[in-house]
């Protein structure tokens, strides 16, 4: 069992249950891809920790690479609107090219990046998202390869922030509201300031 953050209001998915998802997610991408190496690209910095997890449970020839996106605006809420703060290292035509990403929230994000990368002809263009919440999503897009299907909530822990904190928690977690709504949930407290 995982021992609980104060900021954290409950437990979502335990690192042992993580761990083992992981591990199936790999077996399944080591067969799909059994007659052809990948290119993985991670997507900075939420998908970091599982990026490693998972490369090393798929058993091909691979390499990997990263980039970095921005959907403008800080805190629980997206804006919509995408842009590259780092771009590949390397050229992608003509490679399996598997994007791994830590969550797809309203889908804004991956479908930039998806349009993005077909521009620059891989061989195949798939997508892996660790945790899916299929309730928020604005545009139609689907991953190939999901971790967990999980409910509208903000989630932190295995790679996944909240203003660049909690990242580093080994499970995944529901945020307080207390920690991102302070005032509404202080209540009589937080009034008399
Ligand atoms: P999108 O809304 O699908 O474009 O997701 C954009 C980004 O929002 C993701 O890559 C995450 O960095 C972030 N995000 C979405 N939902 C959560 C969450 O529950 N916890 C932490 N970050 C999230
Ligand atoms: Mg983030």
């Amino acid at each position: 069992m995982n021992k609980m953050h104060p900021d954290i209001s409950r437990i979502l998915i335990p690192s042992d249950r993580l761990a083992a998802r992981v591990r199936e997610l790999g077996a399944q991408i080591t067969a799909d891809y059994h007659d052809r190496s990948l290119c993985l690209i991670a997507i900075l910095r939420g998908a970091v920790i599982f990026t490693a997890d998972l490369m090393r449970s798929i058993d091909r020839p691979m390499t990997v690479d990263f980039m970095a996106v921005s959907s403008y605006g800080a805190g629980t809420v997206t804006s919509g609107a995408v842009r590259i703060l780092k771009d590949l290292n390397a050229d992608i035509a003509g490679l399996h090219v598997l994007i791994v990403e830590d969550v797809l929230d309203t889908g804004l994000t991956l479908r930039y990046l998806k349009e993005n990368l077909l521009q620059r002809d891989p061989a195949s263009l798939r997508i892996c998202v660790m945790f899916d919440k299929p309730e928020r999503r604005r545009v139609d897009i689907k991953a190939d390869y999901v971790g967990f299907t999980i409910p509208d909530a903000f989630v932190v822990g295995y790679g996944l922030d909240y203003n660049e904190r909690y990242r580093n928690l080994p499970y995944a977690g529901v945020l307080s509201p207390r920690v991102y709504a302070p005032m509404e949930s202080a209540g009589d407290e937080a009034r008399h300031k």
